[in-house]
This record gives structure tokens, sequence and C-alpha cells, in this order.
């Protein structure tokens, strides 16, 4: 595998290779081919292109030399407005010379964690270099600005990404490092990811670091440090079905193979038990069974015994249903 981070390493560089949030990459899109620009708000959930759009227009408007005309600062990091102004100024009171465009971009992240009375000041230091500085603020909420902040920007919401563009980007991801993702896997990573690009590509890669021969969910779940519903639900089916052996073998592909808590595997086959369509009186039974097996491995017993020891009880619920 290649080094570093794939969520950087397939950083989308320009406009035309951001996928989804596509009315507002035509909307900033307009604004390169006009060279000129507002102040900006951006807002929405994490990994979902905020930053990378920033970047992709700077680079789009300026060219590869585009670092020279963009300051990122992190409105958490910095110490107070008085450092941010300082920053500020020593970088907007020097017009972008070397380029055609007139301004420079300040990008100020997590504008949304300034005080009010940073925030005031920071409208001030807006207006007072506005000719040779355009502001882009990006937070979670664009509630938290002020109104007077927010009626000197363009705001732009960004929406967690569709399950469709997330599955498609994560998919070519897979092809281009010759991991061999398959369905589950990819449902699993969508399922967790929740719109969120960046967690959907750091699991596809800790997923690929697993080397296993393929991602599947279970591996997704794995790394998550979840137990796989599909495999539990399974384990619960064979050991209704009285397939006792079968239902042992994944008990223990899930606390060997995949390394999983045992209290986290009981966590989970108690949410499925509670879904299962059989009479309440077993589930009330099964519950129990699981609270004493929960008791047991706190004293120390070991896992496996115990979790067969419910498979057990579950072949005899089996059982009894068929009767
Ligand atoms: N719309 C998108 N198109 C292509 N890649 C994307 C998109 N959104 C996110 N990504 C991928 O996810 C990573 C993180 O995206 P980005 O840094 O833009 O998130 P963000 O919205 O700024 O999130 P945060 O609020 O956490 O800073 C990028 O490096 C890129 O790999
Ligand atoms: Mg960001």
């Amino acid at each position: 595998m290649s080094g570093g981070m794939w969520a950087e390493k397939y950083r989308p560089q320009t406009l035309d290779d951001m996928v989804n949030q596509s009315e507002i990459i035509s909307r900033l899109k307009n604004f390169v081919k006009d060279r000129n620009l507002p102040h900006l708000l951006f807002v929405g959930p994490a990994g979902v292109g905020k930053t990378t759009s920033i970047l992709a227009l700077a680079r789009d408007l300026y060219g590869p030399a585009y670092r020279s005309y963009i300051l990122e600062l992190n409105a958490s990091d910095e110490r107070g407005i008085n450092v941010i102004r300082e920053k500020v100024k020593n970088f907007a009171r020097t017009a972008s010379i070397a380029s055609q465009v007139s301004f420079k971009i300040l990008v100020m992240d997590e504008a949304d964690s300034l005080t009010n009375a940073a925030q005031h000041a920071l409208r001030r230091t807006m207006e007072i270099y506005t000719r040779t500085c355009r502001f882009c603020l990006i937070g979670k909420y664009s509630e938290i600005i002020i109104d007077p902040i927010q009626s000197r920007c363009s705001i732009f919401r960004f929406a967690p990404l569709s399950e469709r563009d997330m599955k498609g980007w994560i998919r070519s991801i897979a092809k281009k490092e010759g991991v061999s993702l398959i369905e589950e896997g990819l449902v699993a990573i969508y399922e967790a990811a929740q719109g969120d690009l960046r967690k959907a590509t750091n699991l596809l890669q800790a997923a690929a670091a697993t080397q296993k021969d393929e991602v599947d969910d279970i591996v997704i779940y794995s790394v998550l440090g979840r137990v796989s519903p599909g495999k539990v639900r399974e384990l619960l089916n064979m050991g209704l079905k009285g397939e006792f052996m079968e239902a042992r073998k994944i008990l223990r592909t899930l606390l060997i193979d995949e390394g999983l808590a045992a209290d986290d595997i009981i966590r989970m086959i108690y949410s499925e038990i509670m879904r299962l369509s059989i009479p309440e009186r077993w589930k009330v039974k099964l519950s129990d069974t699981l609270g004493e097996i929960d008791y047991r491995l706190t004293q120390g017993a070991r896992p496996e015994i115990q979790l067969s020891a419910l498979v057990a009880n579950l072949a005899l619920a089996g059982e009894e249903m068929d009767r």
C-alpha cells in the first residue's frame, strides 16, 4: 500500500474533480470565471468538501502557485482575536501583485467557535481589508455566526454526500489502490460514514491495512471495533435451527479471528434477539441467559465457553418452537 492518508492523496485538486455538491461547485466555478469573489460562508457537516472546495477554487483561480495567495487559519487554534487580526493584517495588506486577481483569500476554519465579541472584531477586519482580501469562513452551523457577518457573505450549505456518489468515490479509490472491496463492505462503509467522505476513505484504508483477501462488512465492522449485525443474525439463526457446531464456528470467528470483545458481542446479540420474531417468553429467557453470561464474564469466565452456552439455549428455544 502506498504511504500517506488516502483522504489527502485523493483530495480533488480542482473544482472539476469534486463529487456531489454540484450546485455549489457550479456557483464557485462562476466566481473563477469572473475572477471575482464575494466573502464566503461555508457550512455543513464534516468531510463533505468544505475545505477541499475552497482550496480547489484557489488553485483554479491562481494556478499552481495558489498557496501564496491563500492563508488558512483555524479559529479554535489561534489564540484570541488579536492573533487573528495581526495575521490577517500582515497577509491582507499586501495586494496579490503577482497575480491577475486583485485579492487574496483568507480561510477561517471553525469560525463558529469564535465568541460573539471575536466575531464582531472579525467583521471589522473584514471591512477594512475588503479590497485586498476575501474571507472564506467555514463552520458547522450558520446560526452561530452573527448576522452582520452572515449578511456580508454568500452562504453555501454543504450536504452529506449522497449514497450513490459516496459509493462511487470509494469504489474508485479501492480500484486504484488494488483493494478488492465487495458490495457488503461498501454498504457497511456507507452506513458507518453517513455522508462523511473523509471517514469513509479512512475506513477503507484501515480495512485495507488488515491485509484480508477482500474487504467485506465483517472487516469494516472489526475495524470499527463493532460486531457485524449480519454475522450476529447468522449466529442466532444457526443456533435456533439447532446447528450448534455451525453457530459455534461463527462465534469463534467473531471472538478469535475478528478479535472482538465478548461484551460487545453480547450487546449485539441482545439487540438482535429483541428483534427476532420468537415468542416473548423466549426473549425473556434468552436475555436472562445473556445477563448470566455477562455476569460470569466479569468474573473472569472464558468467553468462548460462556457464549457456547448461549448457543445451546438458542437451540433449545428453536426446538420448542418447532414443536
Ligand atoms: N465533495 C467531495 N468530492 C471529493 N472528495 C471529497 C469531497 N468531500 C470530501 N472529500 C474527501 O474527504 C476529505 C475531507 O474533505 P474536506 O477536508 O473538504 O472536508 P470538510 O468538509 O472541510 O470537513 P471538516 O468540517 O471536517 O473540515 C478530502 O480530503 C477528500 O478526500
Ligand atoms: Mg475542513
